[in-house]
């Protein structure tokens, strides 16, 4: 099942909130590390898919990419992609990757920042992609990681009278599917599956994962919001790098 939450104006309006702040979660944590993975971009063809307002896709081609395309379910996302960034080689597309036709093996590098936890047919995602892909193209992706979107919809936290964390209860890990939670609006659908089924997934579609990365943080971001301090208890995000072509073995 599809859902397209962002272009719920109630949640669009909150989610941009949280982002224009410049202590969140994707500046401090999730976008500096995913950035410490990127291939080279000149000359490259990139597709990114799930790319909101089209910022990486715009970094993307300031850094020479030959061509990127940024596709994105959401109206509310790709109107205003469209509006901020115009560059020659650069295109936004209005489409769920479910519904896309996918290129045959012509694309260098594949990149989607948070937005894979959203689709329900991982099988299928993946297998497009590593077709999608040329021979040593590289997919790069950060999604929630296992350890959160298991109990979705339930409070993870164990607090004692006093309200302070004693620990991250985890439930249901092995119970793959559709998680729903109320963050930002209620009833938001996302999908829930085991790292090993994320890391054996690629494998089993000829994508060699070369990094993965859960990313705990700074000293610096740490100062700048202290919450984050529950990273080194549990982690929030999961970023992997593969590339395609079978190792011979
Ligand atoms: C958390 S946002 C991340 C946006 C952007 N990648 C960024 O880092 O700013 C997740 C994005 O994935 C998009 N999305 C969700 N399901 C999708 C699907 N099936 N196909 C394409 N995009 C999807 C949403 O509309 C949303 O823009």
């Amino acid at each position: 099942m599809k859902q397209n939450i962002y272009d719920n104006n109630t949640f669009f309006s909150k989610y941009q909130e949280i982002r224009a702040r410049e202590n969140n979660y994707n500046n401090l944590l999730e976008q500096p590390n995913f950035f410490t993975l990127l291939p080279t971009l000149k000359n490259k063809t990139v597709l990114d898919i799930g790319c909101g307002v089209g910022d990486f896709a715009a970094y993307c081609i300031s850094q020479g990419a030959k061509n990127v395309t940024g596709i994105d379910i959401s109206s509310n996302m790709i109107t205003k992609a469209k509006k901020h960034h115009i560059h020659q080689g650069l295109y936004f597309e209005q489409v769920a990757f479910e519904d896309m036709e996918v290129p045959n093996g012509t694309i260098d590098f594949i990149s989607s920042s948070l937005a894979f936890h959203y689709i329900a047919d991982f099988q299928l995602l993946i297998k497009n992609i590593s077709t999608a892909l040329c021979e040593g193209g590289i997919l790069l992706f950060s999604l929630e990681h296992p350890i959160v979107t298991a109990n979705k919809g339930k409070e993870s936290w164990v607090t004692n009278e006093e309200g302070n964390l004693l620990h991250f209860a985890i439930d249901n890990y092995q119970n793959e599917g559709l998680r729903t939670q109320n963050w930002l609006v209620d009833n938001v659908i996302m999908y829930h599956r085991t790292l090993s089924t994320i890391l054996n997934t690629l494998i089993e579609n000829g994508l060699q994962i070369e990094k993965v990365i859960e990313p705990i943080p700074t000293e610096e971001a740490l100062y700048s919001l202290p919450s984050l301090s529950k990273e080194f208890r549990r982690p929030t995000f999961l970023i992997i790098r593969a590339k395609k072509g079978y190792i011979n073995s």
